[in-house]
């Protein structure tokens, strides 16, 4: 684990390995840990960028106001600058940090040399889900964040998973635990205001992967197809019996797409 200061934060990363760089970008109120099966198959092939974002795990929160998903992007090439990565990575970003992933795409593309989004969405939120989402960072900077424990962990795992493998939901439970509710609150108010990337799909000029689990109610398997389609030469992997968390859920089958859309050979 390494502290690396980027601007007005420290972020806490993981990195591992050597060669062509892998960042990824975890979601939603989580950290880099929900990447472990990534990080230990691809280490062996790539460099492994693992950081947590602003506002999550150990690295450094900022106040709501003060985080946008434009800061997010923007801290990551600040990143890959003071690692310095020079030469373009792929970016693999789930949920929350596909959110992340289309302002990089906007805003430092010629960092980007392709693009796997796993279980995310293009469009902006609702004016009902933006209001929700207010009121739960007003409830968990108030009661902390077992309130947005309670309301997300019964949305991201497919039922299969929640019976064969209690032991990720809990650990996924003790991380949002763990998580600074200021970190929690400044990213829903970003998520509320984030931009509509539908329009963007089209201007994607990177290989671009998308995966999602077959059982994912938060970004639905219909809807990344049809973000499939809208991004030239992209294809999208259904993973059989995940839901929103299929890098956690099914390690196995997400690393066998991910490694054939990169060329790599895992163990
Ligand atoms: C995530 O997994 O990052 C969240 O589901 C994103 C969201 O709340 O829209």
């Amino acid at each position: 684990m390494t502290r690396i200061t980027v601007g007005d934060v420290s972020l806490n990363i993981e990195q591992r390995g050597q060669g062509r760089p892998l960042l990824l970008v975890h979601g939603f109120p989580l950290d880099h840990s929900m990447w472990r099966h990534q990080i230990d198959a691809f280490s062996a092939r790539l460099r492994v960028i693992a950081p947590d974002l602003r506002g999550f795990g150990q690295s450094d929160a900022t106040p709501p106001g003060t985080v946008t998903m434009a800061q997010l992007a923007d801290d990551l090439a600040a990143l890959l600058d003071a690692l310095e990565v020079t030469e373009p990575v792929t970016l693999c970003a789930l949920s929350m940090g596909g959110y992340v992933a289309f302002p990089f795409v906007r805003r430092h593309a010629k960092r980007l040399g392709s693009l796997i989004l796993c279980d995310t969405r293009a469009v902006a939120d609702t004016p009902e889900a933006a209001n929700n989402r207010r009121t739960l960072a007003t409830r968990v900077l108030a009661e902390g964040s077992f309130v947005v424990a309670d309301a997300m962990l019964p949305k991201l795992f497919a039922p299969n998973t929640v019976r064969q493998q209690p032991e990720i939901v809990e650990q996924t439970r003790q991380v949002m635990l763990r998580t600074n509710p200021v970190g929690v609150a400044a990213a829903l108010e970003a998520m509320a205001v984030r931009d509509d990337s539908t329009e963007l799909l089209g201007s994607i000029k990177v290989p671009t992967l998308l995966v999602c689990g077959e059982h994912d109610g938060i970004s639905t398997p219909d809807e990344m197809r049809g973000m499939a389609q809208a991004i030239p030469g992209a294809r999208c992997e259904e993973i059989v019996g995940a839901g929103h968390m299929a890098p956690l859920e099914a390690p196995t089958e997400v690393n066998r797409a991910i490694a054939q859309f990169l060329g790599v050979a895992i163990a």
